[in-house]
Parts: structure tokens; sequence; C-alpha cells
């Protein structure tokens, strides 16, 4: 089937998307256990983003599951073509012109290894949201660790599921050290010189 697809050449490329919004596009992928912050910090950071004319899109785990995909477990199969799906979503989305911001857990190397070869390394910022499962578990805001310890939730990262910590992300926010108005500002300064499109 594959061999008889051939993709169209359209005449608006994503230069010309860049240059009409007046900025660049790239991902920032939030990883980190649930509970860890993600969403708070991403929600933070897009409002920033916003406020600065930015056009942005968060992409979450929590909703995307409610939708696009509704049809995938936890099982590592699932985990790794939900991340799959979400990365190609995304790379559309930068496509677009837009920044994209996605908050999912994504415990395995090998698929966060993939978004980045989806993406190519240069539109994908990997941050990691390094809050310990004992922090986690102590905050339990959806009161999933509390039902992945009585059994009636399987396959919970942290309890019951591996979480491979990133070995070399672009940046690394310790939640228990750093207040989330601390962390959305050294993530704004770190991506304030990749916005610029002189600088592609
Ligand atoms: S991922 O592992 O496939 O990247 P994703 O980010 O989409 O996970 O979804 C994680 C969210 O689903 C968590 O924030 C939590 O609210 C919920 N959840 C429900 N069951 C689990 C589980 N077994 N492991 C992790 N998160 C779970």
């Amino acid at each position: 089937m594959k061999e008889n697809i051939i993709p169209h050449d359209y005449q608006i490329s994503v230069g010309d998307r860049r240059n009409s919004n007046k900025h660049n596009s790239f991902l920032l992928w939030f990883t980190g256990l649930s509970g860890s912050g993600k969403s708070t910090i991403a929600n933070v950071v897009e409002q920033q983003l916003f406020k600065k004319g930015i056009k942005t899109y968060t992409l979450d785990g929590d909703n995307i599951r409610k939708g696009l995909n509704s049809d995938l477990t936890f099982s590592p199969e699932d985990r790794t073509e939900n991340i799959r799906r979400i990365a190609e979503t995304a790379n559309l989305m930068v496509d677009a012109g837009l920044v994209v911001l996605a908050a999912f857990v994504s415990p395995y190397k090998k698929d966060r290894e993939n978004i980045k070869r989806i993406l190519k390394d240069v539109n994908f910022v990997e941050i990691y949201i390094n809050t310990s499962v004992e922090e986690c578990e102590r905050r339990d805001v959806k009161g999933l660790y509390k039902k992945a310890r009585a059994g009636e939730i399987k396959n919970m990262t942290g309890i019951s599921a591996p979480y491979e910590a990133p070995e070399n992300p672009d940046i690394e926010i310790l939640t228990e050290n750093e207040s989330v108005e601390a962390a959305a500002q050294r993530i704004i300064e770190f991506i304030t010189p990749k916005l610029q499109l002189n600088n592609e």
C-alpha cells in the first residue's frame, strides 16, 4: 500500500507560516510521573507565550486519552502507540507554525527517542519534570496512587510500571526545590532564542 502513496507538494511552506507568525515553531515535550506537575508548568508557560503573541497549542495526556486515543490502555504497547500518535500530531502542528506544548508521562526512553526522530532534533525540546514518586504519591491530586496501592489500577507508572528518566534532557525541573513560576521562567529563557526566525 505504502508505495502507492505519493506525497503532494503544497505551495505554502512551514517557513511561510513561521514568517507570517513572526516566530519559529517547535515542540516542548514535558515528561515525568503522573502528578509531577507537567500540566501545571506547561499551562503557565503557555500563558506567558500567549501574552507575547506566540501561537501555541497544548496537548495533554488526560485530554487526548478521552478523545483521539480513547482506544488505548496503559500497556507498554499502547503507551508506545499513544506517544507515536501524539508525536505525529505535534509534528503537523509544528508544520502549521505553532509552538506546541505536550505533557505526557512518556515513561519509555525509546518512545521519546522516536518523538525526536519524527520531529527532527531541532524542533524538539525535552523537559524532564523530576518529582520523586514519594512526592507524587504524597500529593496524589487525582487519587490514582491510592488506587494503585489498593490494586485497583494496574501498570501505574512509578508503582507497578517503570519510568525511565531522561539522561540528557534539555531542561530538568526539580519541583521539590523550584516553584512553578521559577520553572516556567527558566523554560521561557531557554526557548526565547529558539523563537527567533533568524536563528534557523
Ligand atoms: S503515557 O504513559 O501513555 O504517556 P499519558 O500521559 O497519556 O501516559 O496519561 C497519563 C495520565 O493518565 C496520568 O496523568 C493519569 O492521570 C492517568 N493514568 C491512569 N492510569 C494510569 C497508569 N496506569 N499509569 C500512569 N497514568 C495513568
